[in-house]
Protein backbone atom coordinates (compact mmCIF):
# COMPACT_ATOMS: atom_id res chain seq x y z
CA UNK A 1 0.00 0.00 0.00
CA UNK A 2 1.33 3.06 -0.92
CA UNK A 3 0.25 6.26 1.03
CA UNK A 4 1.73 8.74 -0.52
CA UNK A 5 -0.82 11.04 -2.24
CA UNK A 6 -2.08 10.08 -5.72
CA UNK A 7 -1.58 13.21 -8.25
CA UNK A 8 -1.88 10.79 -11.36
CA UNK A 9 -3.53 13.00 -14.86
CA UNK A 10 -3.04 9.76 -16.77
CA UNK A 11 -6.10 8.60 -18.95
CA UNK A 12 -5.04 5.49 -19.48
CA UNK A 13 -7.26 3.03 -18.73
CA UNK A 14 -5.75 1.05 -15.35
CA UNK A 15 -4.40 -2.46 -16.27
CA UNK A 16 -4.42 -3.88 -12.80
CA UNK A 17 -7.45 -4.27 -10.22
CA UNK A 18 -8.39 -2.03 -7.47
CA UNK A 19 -6.51 -4.08 -5.29
CA UNK A 20 -3.99 -5.58 -7.02
CA UNK A 21 -0.56 -7.06 -5.29
CA UNK A 22 -2.18 -6.54 -2.20
CA UNK A 23 -2.35 -9.42 0.26
CA UNK A 24 -5.83 -8.91 2.42
CA UNK A 25 -7.45 -10.80 5.85
CA UNK A 26 -11.15 -11.03 5.81
CA UNK A 27 -12.95 -12.42 8.78
CA UNK A 28 -16.67 -13.49 8.50
CA UNK A 29 -15.89 -14.54 5.13
CA UNK A 30 -17.87 -18.00 4.87
CA UNK A 31 -20.79 -16.18 4.00
CA UNK A 32 -22.62 -12.95 3.48
CA UNK A 33 -20.99 -9.53 3.09
CA UNK A 34 -17.37 -11.22 3.85
CA UNK A 35 -17.84 -14.16 1.21
CA UNK A 36 -18.69 -11.23 -1.13
CA UNK A 37 -15.40 -8.93 0.27
CA UNK A 38 -13.01 -11.98 -0.30
CA UNK A 39 -14.87 -13.07 -4.10
CA UNK A 40 -14.45 -9.22 -5.04
CA UNK A 41 -10.73 -8.70 -3.73
CA UNK A 42 -9.55 -11.36 -5.43
CA UNK A 43 -11.31 -10.47 -8.25
CA UNK A 44 -9.18 -6.73 -7.75
CA UNK A 45 -6.32 -8.60 -7.75
CA UNK A 46 -5.48 -9.10 -4.20
CA UNK A 47 -4.28 -12.70 -2.80
CA UNK A 48 -6.90 -13.53 0.03
CA UNK A 49 -6.95 -15.29 3.48
CA UNK A 50 -10.28 -16.18 5.03
CA UNK A 51 -11.09 -16.42 8.20
CA UNK A 52 -14.46 -17.85 10.22
CA UNK A 53 -15.26 -20.51 12.07
CA UNK A 54 -17.19 -23.13 9.60
CA UNK A 55 -14.94 -24.62 7.71
CA UNK A 56 -17.26 -25.90 5.18
CA UNK A 57 -18.45 -22.41 4.14
CA UNK A 58 -15.00 -21.36 3.96
CA UNK A 59 -13.72 -24.19 1.93
CA UNK A 60 -16.75 -23.85 -0.24
CA UNK A 61 -15.57 -20.06 -0.99
CA UNK A 62 -11.88 -20.45 -1.26
CA UNK A 63 -12.67 -23.16 -3.87
CA UNK A 64 -14.68 -20.81 -6.17
CA UNK A 65 -12.13 -17.82 -5.85
CA UNK A 66 -10.05 -20.05 -7.05
CA UNK A 67 -11.58 -21.89 -9.87
CA UNK A 68 -12.09 -18.24 -11.50
CA UNK A 69 -8.56 -17.81 -11.56
CA UNK A 70 -8.06 -15.76 -8.02
CA UNK A 71 -5.49 -16.93 -5.16
CA UNK A 72 -7.19 -17.55 -1.50
CA UNK A 73 -6.50 -19.46 1.85
CA UNK A 74 -8.57 -20.42 4.09
CA UNK A 75 -8.01 -20.55 8.31
CA UNK A 76 -10.73 -20.98 10.58
CA UNK A 77 -10.68 -18.72 13.78
CA UNK A 78 -13.03 -17.92 16.47
CA UNK A 79 -12.75 -13.82 17.00
CA UNK A 80 -13.73 -14.86 20.60
CA UNK A 81 -10.46 -16.77 21.05
CA UNK A 82 -7.33 -13.75 21.22
CA UNK A 83 -4.92 -17.06 20.52
CA UNK A 84 -6.54 -17.83 17.63
CA UNK A 85 -7.04 -14.27 16.00
CA UNK A 86 -3.27 -13.58 16.37
CA UNK A 87 -2.94 -16.83 14.49
CA UNK A 88 -5.17 -16.31 11.75
CA UNK A 89 -3.46 -13.17 10.73
CA UNK A 90 0.33 -14.57 11.30
CA UNK A 91 -1.03 -17.20 8.90
CA UNK A 92 -1.54 -14.30 5.91
CA UNK A 93 2.47 -13.56 6.84
CA UNK A 94 3.09 -17.23 6.29
CA UNK A 95 1.21 -17.82 3.40
CA UNK A 96 1.39 -14.70 1.30
CA UNK A 97 4.76 -13.15 3.10
CA UNK A 98 2.80 -10.11 4.09
CA UNK A 99 0.08 -8.05 5.38
CA UNK A 100 -1.77 -4.92 3.45
CA UNK A 101 -4.77 -5.12 4.14
CA UNK A 102 -7.73 -6.44 6.72
CA UNK A 103 -11.68 -6.13 6.77
CA UNK A 104 -12.78 -7.14 10.23
CA UNK A 105 -16.61 -7.98 8.92
CA UNK A 106 -17.37 -10.78 11.20
CA UNK A 107 -19.88 -10.53 14.00
CA UNK A 108 -22.96 -11.85 15.07
CA UNK A 109 -26.25 -10.94 16.15
CA UNK A 110 -28.32 -10.69 19.26
CA UNK A 111 -31.82 -12.35 19.95
CA UNK A 112 -34.27 -9.07 19.43
CA UNK A 113 -35.78 -7.46 22.66
CA UNK A 114 -35.43 -4.74 24.93
CA UNK A 115 -32.37 -4.50 26.79
CA UNK A 116 -33.98 -5.56 29.91
CA UNK A 117 -34.68 -9.06 28.77
CA UNK A 118 -31.70 -9.80 27.34
CA UNK A 119 -29.50 -12.56 28.98
CA UNK A 120 -26.25 -10.79 30.37
CA UNK A 121 -24.55 -13.89 28.60
CA UNK A 122 -25.49 -12.40 24.94
CA UNK A 123 -24.31 -9.57 26.12
CA UNK A 124 -20.47 -11.17 27.06
CA UNK A 125 -20.75 -13.09 23.34
CA UNK A 126 -21.71 -9.75 21.64
CA UNK A 127 -18.73 -8.01 23.75
CA UNK A 128 -16.20 -11.17 23.30
CA UNK A 129 -17.21 -11.05 19.28
CA UNK A 130 -17.83 -8.40 18.04
CA UNK A 131 -16.17 -5.39 19.97
CA UNK A 132 -13.33 -7.46 21.50
CA UNK A 133 -12.52 -9.68 18.41
CA UNK A 134 -11.97 -6.86 16.10
CA UNK A 135 -9.37 -5.19 18.72
CA UNK A 136 -7.58 -8.26 18.86
CA UNK A 137 -7.80 -8.64 14.88
CA UNK A 138 -6.89 -4.93 14.48
CA UNK A 139 -3.89 -4.92 16.96
CA UNK A 140 -2.57 -7.96 15.10
CA UNK A 141 -3.11 -6.46 12.01
CA UNK A 142 -1.18 -3.45 12.54
CA UNK A 143 1.88 -5.37 13.57
CA UNK A 144 1.48 -7.65 10.60
CA UNK A 145 1.46 -5.13 8.31
CA UNK A 146 4.02 -2.71 10.15
CA UNK A 147 6.72 -6.02 10.00
CA UNK A 148 5.44 -6.81 6.29
CA UNK A 149 4.34 -4.03 4.23
CA UNK A 150 5.08 -0.70 5.95
CA UNK A 151 1.74 0.48 5.65
CA UNK A 152 -1.56 -0.06 4.64
CA UNK A 153 -5.26 0.03 5.28
CA UNK A 154 -7.54 -1.55 7.63
CA UNK A 155 -12.28 -1.34 7.18
CA UNK A 156 -13.88 -2.56 10.10
CA UNK A 157 -17.30 -3.39 9.58
CA UNK A 158 -19.59 -1.17 11.58
CA UNK A 159 -23.92 -1.04 11.02
CA UNK A 160 -26.01 1.97 10.07
CA UNK A 161 -27.42 0.55 13.55
CA UNK A 162 -24.19 2.58 15.27
CA UNK A 163 -25.65 5.40 14.06
CA UNK A 164 -28.80 5.91 16.26
CA UNK A 165 -30.56 4.00 18.95
CA UNK A 166 -31.20 0.69 18.92
CA UNK A 167 -34.12 -0.60 20.81
CA UNK A 168 -33.97 -3.94 19.64
CA UNK A 169 -30.58 -4.77 19.44
CA UNK A 170 -29.00 -2.79 22.12
CA UNK A 171 -26.07 -4.78 22.11
CA UNK A 172 -25.03 -5.16 18.75
CA UNK A 173 -25.73 -1.39 18.71
CA UNK A 174 -23.10 -0.40 21.70
CA UNK A 175 -20.69 -2.82 20.57
CA UNK A 176 -20.90 -1.54 17.08
CA UNK A 177 -20.58 2.10 18.26
CA UNK A 178 -17.95 1.30 20.29
CA UNK A 179 -16.39 0.18 16.44
CA UNK A 180 -16.38 3.47 15.40
CA UNK A 181 -13.96 4.70 17.69
CA UNK A 182 -11.79 2.14 17.81
CA UNK A 183 -11.58 3.03 14.13
CA UNK A 184 -11.44 6.65 14.83
CA UNK A 185 -8.98 6.42 17.64
CA UNK A 186 -6.55 3.75 15.25
CA UNK A 187 -6.65 6.05 13.00
CA UNK A 188 -5.31 9.15 14.60
CA UNK A 189 -2.71 6.68 16.12
CA UNK A 190 -1.95 4.92 12.73
CA UNK A 191 -2.16 7.52 10.25
CA UNK A 192 1.00 9.05 11.11
CA UNK A 193 3.15 6.02 9.97
CA UNK A 194 0.26 5.50 6.49
CA UNK A 195 -1.69 2.66 7.82
CA UNK A 196 -5.26 4.28 7.53
CA UNK A 197 -8.16 3.03 9.26
CA UNK A 198 -11.94 3.71 8.52
CA UNK A 199 -15.46 1.73 8.77
CA UNK A 200 -18.36 1.15 6.53
CA UNK A 201 -21.51 1.38 7.82
CA UNK A 202 -23.80 -0.63 6.44
CA UNK A 203 -27.86 -0.54 6.16
CA UNK A 204 -30.60 -3.66 5.47
CA UNK A 205 -28.55 -6.40 3.61
CA UNK A 206 -29.72 -9.43 2.23
CA UNK A 207 -27.63 -12.05 4.22
CA UNK A 208 -28.69 -14.44 6.75
CA UNK A 209 -28.02 -12.21 9.90
CA UNK A 210 -31.05 -10.27 8.70
CA UNK A 211 -32.87 -13.64 8.27
CA UNK A 212 -32.03 -14.46 11.88
CA UNK A 213 -33.18 -10.84 12.84
CA UNK A 214 -35.81 -11.01 11.09
CA UNK A 215 -37.22 -14.84 13.09
CA UNK A 216 -37.03 -13.19 16.07
CA UNK A 217 -38.94 -9.49 14.92
CA UNK A 218 -40.90 -10.60 12.42
CA UNK A 219 -41.61 -7.63 9.46
CA UNK A 220 -38.56 -6.62 9.56
CA UNK A 221 -37.66 -6.63 6.39
CA UNK A 222 -40.65 -4.87 5.49
CA UNK A 223 -39.79 -2.38 8.19
CA UNK A 224 -36.39 -2.02 6.95
CA UNK A 225 -36.87 -1.23 3.41
CA UNK A 226 -39.85 1.35 4.05
CA UNK A 227 -37.40 3.26 5.80
CA UNK A 228 -34.81 3.23 3.07
CA UNK A 229 -34.95 6.17 0.46
CA UNK A 230 -33.19 3.88 -2.84
CA UNK A 231 -36.47 1.04 -1.67
CA UNK A 232 -34.48 -2.40 -1.25
CA UNK A 233 -32.15 -4.31 0.66
CA UNK A 234 -27.96 -3.67 -0.51
CA UNK A 235 -27.27 -7.10 -2.33
CA UNK A 236 -23.62 -8.41 -0.22
CA UNK A 237 -21.47 -7.38 -3.01
CA UNK A 238 -22.40 -3.77 -3.08
CA UNK A 239 -21.39 -3.68 0.56
CA UNK A 240 -18.40 -5.44 -0.08
CA UNK A 241 -17.54 -2.75 -3.34
CA UNK A 242 -17.25 0.41 -0.43
CA UNK A 243 -15.01 -1.70 1.66
CA UNK A 244 -13.01 -2.50 -1.43
CA UNK A 245 -12.73 1.50 -2.32
CA UNK A 246 -11.33 2.04 0.93
CA UNK A 247 -8.66 -0.42 1.22
CA UNK A 248 -7.49 0.69 -2.52
CA UNK A 249 -5.10 3.35 -3.24
CA UNK A 250 -7.71 5.05 -4.37
CA UNK A 251 -8.75 6.44 -0.76
CA UNK A 252 -5.53 7.35 -0.05
CA UNK A 253 -6.39 10.32 1.73
CA UNK A 254 -9.53 8.91 4.00
CA UNK A 255 -8.57 7.83 7.39
CA UNK A 256 -11.06 7.98 10.20
CA UNK A 257 -14.52 7.73 8.72
CA UNK A 258 -17.13 5.60 8.75
CA UNK A 259 -19.02 5.48 6.19
CA UNK A 260 -23.13 4.71 5.51
CA UNK A 261 -23.41 2.24 3.01
CA UNK A 262 -27.08 2.07 3.66
CA UNK A 263 -29.20 3.11 0.26
CA UNK A 264 -29.99 6.66 2.46
CA UNK A 265 -31.31 4.75 5.27
CA UNK A 266 -30.09 7.24 7.86
CA UNK A 267 -30.43 10.51 5.55
N1 LIG B 1 -26.72 -7.88 6.96
C1 LIG B 1 -26.93 -6.63 7.35
O1 LIG B 1 -28.02 -6.07 7.12
C2 LIG B 1 -25.85 -5.87 8.07
C3 LIG B 1 -26.10 -4.50 8.34
C4 LIG B 1 -25.12 -3.78 8.99
C5 LIG B 1 -23.92 -4.37 9.35
N2 LIG B 1 -23.70 -5.71 9.07
C6 LIG B 1 -22.43 -6.27 9.46
O2 LIG B 1 -21.86 -6.93 8.35
C7 LIG B 1 -20.96 -7.94 8.82
C8 LIG B 1 -21.23 -9.24 8.08
O3 LIG B 1 -22.51 -9.68 8.41
P1 LIG B 1 -23.45 -10.49 7.39
O4 LIG B 1 -24.68 -9.71 7.25
O5 LIG B 1 -22.67 -10.89 6.22
O6 LIG B 1 -23.81 -11.75 8.32
P2 LIG B 1 -23.63 -13.32 8.17
O7 LIG B 1 -24.07 -13.75 6.83
O8 LIG B 1 -24.25 -13.89 9.37
O9 LIG B 1 -22.04 -13.52 8.23
C9 LIG B 1 -21.33 -13.30 9.41
C10 LIG B 1 -19.94 -13.86 9.24
O10 LIG B 1 -19.23 -13.64 10.48
C11 LIG B 1 -18.72 -14.89 10.95
N3 LIG B 1 -18.69 -14.97 12.40
C12 LIG B 1 -19.74 -14.88 13.26
N4 LIG B 1 -19.32 -15.11 14.52
C13 LIG B 1 -17.98 -15.32 14.45
C14 LIG B 1 -16.98 -15.64 15.40
N5 LIG B 1 -17.26 -15.77 16.71
N6 LIG B 1 -15.70 -15.81 14.98
C15 LIG B 1 -15.40 -15.71 13.66
N7 LIG B 1 -16.29 -15.42 12.71
C16 LIG B 1 -17.58 -15.23 13.11
C17 LIG B 1 -19.67 -15.93 10.36
O11 LIG B 1 -19.05 -17.20 10.23
P3 LIG B 1 -19.13 -18.38 11.34
O12 LIG B 1 -20.49 -18.32 11.95
O13 LIG B 1 -18.83 -19.58 10.53
O14 LIG B 1 -18.03 -18.08 12.31
C18 LIG B 1 -19.94 -15.35 8.99
O15 LIG B 1 -18.92 -15.72 8.09
C19 LIG B 1 -21.15 -8.00 10.32
O16 LIG B 1 -20.16 -7.22 10.95
C20 LIG B 1 -22.50 -7.34 10.51
O17 LIG B 1 -22.65 -6.83 11.80
C21 LIG B 1 -24.66 -6.47 8.44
Amino acid sequence: MDNTPVTGTSTTPAALGLLANKVAFITGAGRGIGAAAARLFAREGARVLLAARTEDQLQAVTAEIRAAGGTAEYVVCDLADAAGVRAAVDRAVNVYGRLDIAFNNGATIQQPGPMHQMPEADFDRLYDVNLKGVWLAMVAEIAAIRTTAGTGAIVNNSSVGSLMGNPELPAYGAMKRAVNSLTESAAVTYGPEGIRVNAIAPGNTATEMISTWEKGSPGLRERLTAHTPLGRAADPQEIAQAAAWLLSDRSSYVTGTVLRVDGGARA
